[in-house]
């Protein structure tokens, strides 16, 4: 029986700033992304019938009741419907998520597993789909699904979903940490007083890496001061990531989760050592980000 395995890795903002908002109420960004070399894992294969089953550290959290929710299933299904809509008919599917990353957290786990459903269905059901159709439907799904779909180092604009790939922005050595703490994204959002920070400036054109830890350092997370009101233990975090030697730390997303950045994977495995032992509950993660350079 024919099997494919997609990785979906943590989405990790080096920057978001929020540069205005639409009638419709969703925000516009100009956002700096990497992603992890760790995250959840998607595997689809031929079935009798639909199914998606789940393990991980995670997955207790997913409730049984919420499955059909679940931006997995949603994706399954928005691919369906537009082959439909081409006369192409699919067969059923069992999809298995591996739950490596907490939810809700801000580094786009959900957006993540739906971006690796869409990769790994497309290979399973053998389709062809313009670059266009499929961005559709990533971005009905979410508005961080589009920079899911690449899974590279990129900078996007309008809401999220207008994508432009890095390939100059270089690998960092990164912990993930997250107070286990959910933060509910439209909340942080409705309660940003200023919507027109400036944009993000020019970027280096080199692929040296204290040339954009200088320039990241100047950027912002715009929601993470809101973040920081609604989930106190995100100002702990940071502080505790940042006496690891971190060289930057910033909230990612729409938190809780934060990141620190290290010049290599070593010293961030020795921070999260030292974190671990501050903060026995508290999720903490080390990785290297991806990188084209
Ligand atoms: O698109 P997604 O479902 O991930 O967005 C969740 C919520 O986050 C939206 O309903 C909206 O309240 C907020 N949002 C926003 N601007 C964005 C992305 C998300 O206001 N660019």
């Amino acid at each position: 029986m024919r099997e494919y395995r997609e990785n979906a890795p943590a989405k990790i903002n080096l920057a978001l700033h929020v540069t205005g908002r639409r009638e419709d109420g969703y925000h516009l960004l100009d956002t700096l992304v990497t992603f992890a070399d760790r995250g959840d894992v998607i595997t689809v294969r031929e079935a009798d019938q639909d199914a998606l089953s789940l393990s991980g550290p995670f997955s207790h959290l997913l409730e049984a009741e919420a499955l059909p929710n679940n931006l997995v299933l949603k994706a399954r299904d928005g691919l369906r419907q537009t082959l439909a809509t081409k006369g192409i008919s699919t067969r059923p599917v069992a999809i298995h998520l591996e739950k490596n990353l907490p939810i809700a957290s801000g580094i786009g786990g959900g957006s993540a597993d739906a971006a690796a459903t869409l990769r790994a269905l497309i290979k399973l059901w053998h389709v062809d789909l313009n670059a266009c159709d499929l961005q559709a439907i990533a971005l009905r799904l979410g508005a961080d699904v589009p920079m899911c779909l690449h899974s590279r180092p990129l900078r996007a604009t309008g809401i999220g979903d207008a994508v432009l790939p890095l390939p100059t922005l270089p690998r960092f050595g990164i912990i993930l940490g997250n107070p286990l703490k959910t933060v509910s994204t439209p909340s942080i959002f409705k309660a940003l007083t200023r919507r027109d920070y400036p944009a993000i400036g020019m970027l280096p054109l080199t692929s040296n890496q204290s040339d954009w830890l200088k320039a990241i350092s100047d950027m912002r997370n715009d929601l993470e001061p809101v973040a920081r009101q609604l989930c106190p233990e995100i100002a702990t975090l940071t502080q505790l990531i940042s006496d690891t030697g971190a060289e930057l730390t910033r909230m990612s997303g729409s938190g809780a989760t934060c990141f620190g950045l290290y010049q290599t994977l070593e010293k961030a495995e020795k921070a999260v050592k030292t974190l671990q032992a501050i903060k026995p509950d508290w999720y903490f993660q080390a990785a290297n980000s991806v990188s084209e350079v």
